[in-house]
């Protein structure tokens, strides 16, 4: 069949079948369909939507368009698992879950991404430690999944390719914001990693990807249902992003942070909170655990033993980065020459935070990216920042500012001031932690 009759049948609302979308996503991937019609069909998927068992074929379709890890030939004593976010600010749990995890009896192959818009990349984080080493071999990367039970690195050309050119057509074609064209694209990629059990960590509120909680839930709903359909256990917790999730934002400062919670020094912090629900969900949902009780035994032992902090020292050690960062954190990971603390012109409790802007501010730091390609300061970012429903007098810190000169953070300085919304009346307890979590038979 003719790609342009494929577009076509698109285009007027008819439903293609698995066939016809593996035509197109090969064709995508080894480059013999062109931007023009890569594009006719995002906007024809745009403006049409597609069925849930299209959507399926879709995502099966963008999986299989390069390698698909296989993991049997290493005979794994556990299950094969993974965690996923949508992104938010000072969202570090991939650091902590994947070895925590791991230390569970978990096999973690995590292939994560850059820092995206005004949200952190995992990647990014990793970057900070000297030496560590984000495209290893596949050998490397397969020895440390089975020795540390977890490796973090970046996609590799060669898995999901279609997603990678189908994802750039749609970025400067206004049809980013498309359901299914999102969840194949996000599952497509995660699926290629040989999962059995997934869990996604969608955000909701005012640094999360999806701009309504009604968006969030949606997709929510979508992942469970086309990632059980495509073969892997998956469910979602909607977690809460109208706040950062740890009180600090930056690379070297989000691995700081991660080395304490790791150490069990943490254990009172939402990121703490949001981490063990999600570590939770994966060790009943792969059957690592036999229930609740079960699994926080497990996530307890794990962390008070020091396996799960010897777990990512592991993996920092075989991807090249030093032996001894768990012992000696500041002396590899710089510290910003500049610190500076922004102070509350009044007083009041801490009613709202616009959480997308303190992102962006740490991107103007130099934390993040404007245009691809950037190079990034790993040293950059704030800390201290003031939680929801905190009681913040006139002239006391709302956060903690590290940057590389006076004139950069002050360059900064009013907009962070103006994200922070304190008022004398609010009485508004701070948004649940976890909004709501979701599984193949919550779905309607
Ligand atoms: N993240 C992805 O990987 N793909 C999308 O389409 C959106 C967010």
């Amino acid at each position: 069949m003719m790609i342009q009759e494929i577009l076509r049948r698109k285009r007027d609302g008819q439903t293609l079948d698995h066939t016809m979308l593996r035509l197109v996503m090969n064709g995508i991937a080894d480059g013999s369909i062109g931007d023009a019609q890569i594009g006719a069909f995002a906007m024809a998927v745009y403006l049409n939507g597609m069925r849930r068992e299209e959507a399926v074929a879709l995502t099966e379709a963008i999986r299989d368009s390069g390698q698909v890890m296989r993991w049997d030939d290493l005979d794994l004593d556990g299950p094969v698992l993974d965690k996923h976010s949508t992104g938010g600010v000072g969202d570090l749990v991939s650091l902590v879950l994947g070895p925590w995890v791991a230390a569970c009896g978990g096999f973690v192959p995590m292939v994560s991404g850059r820092g995206l818009g005004h949200t952190g990349g995992t990647l990014d984080k990793l970057e900070s430690i000297p030496g560590y080493d984000v495209a290893p071999s596949d050998a490397t990367f397969r020895r440390l999944v089975k020795e540390a039970g977890v490796a973090i690195i970046g996609q590799t050309g060669s898995l999901a390719p279609a997603d990678k050119r189908l994802y750039a057509v749609r970025d400067v074609t206004a049809t980013v914001e498309s359901l299914p064209l999102i969840v194949a694209s996000i599952l497509g990629k995660k699926l290629a990693c040989g999962l059995e059990t997934l869990v996604m960590d969608v955000k909701v509120g005012s640094g999360a990807f999806m701009p309504t909680p009604q968006a969030a839930r949606e997709l929510a709903e979508a992942i469970v249902a086309i990632g059980c359909d495509a073969g892997t256990k998956t469910s979602v917790l909607l977690t809460d992003m109208n706040q950062p999730l740890a009180d600090c934002a930056g690379n070297a400062l989000e691995i700081l942070e991660a080395l304490r919670l790791l150490r069990g020094e943490k254990g009172e912090s939402r990121l703490h909170d949001v981490t063990r629900a999600l570590a939770l969900e994966i060790l009943i949902q792969s059957g690592i655990a036999s229930d609740i009780a079960d699994a926080t035994r497990r996530l307890d032992r794990a962390l008070d033993s020091g396996e799960a902090l010897e777990r990512f020292s592991r993996m920092v050690h075989g991807l090249g980065g030093p032996g001894d960062l768990a012992e000696r954190p500041h002396h590899y990971l710089e510290a910003a020459p500049y610190e500076t603390e922004i102070a509350a012109d009044a007083s009041g409790t801490l009613g709202a935070i616009d959480t997308r802007a303190l992102g962006l501010a740490v991107v103007e730091l130099g934390g993040g990216r404007r245009n691809a390609g950037d190079t990034i300061d790993h040293r950059v970012g704030l800390s201290r920042i003031a939680a929801l429903g905190q009681r913040v007098e006139r002239g006391q810190p709302l956060a903690r500012i590290h940057a590389r000169s006076e004139s950069e953070a002050s360059a900064v300085s009013e907009r962070l001031r103006a994200a922070f919304s304190l008022s004398d009346t609010s009485s508004d307890a701070p948004p649940p932690l976890i909004h709501a979590t979701l599984r193949r038979e919550d779905l309607p």
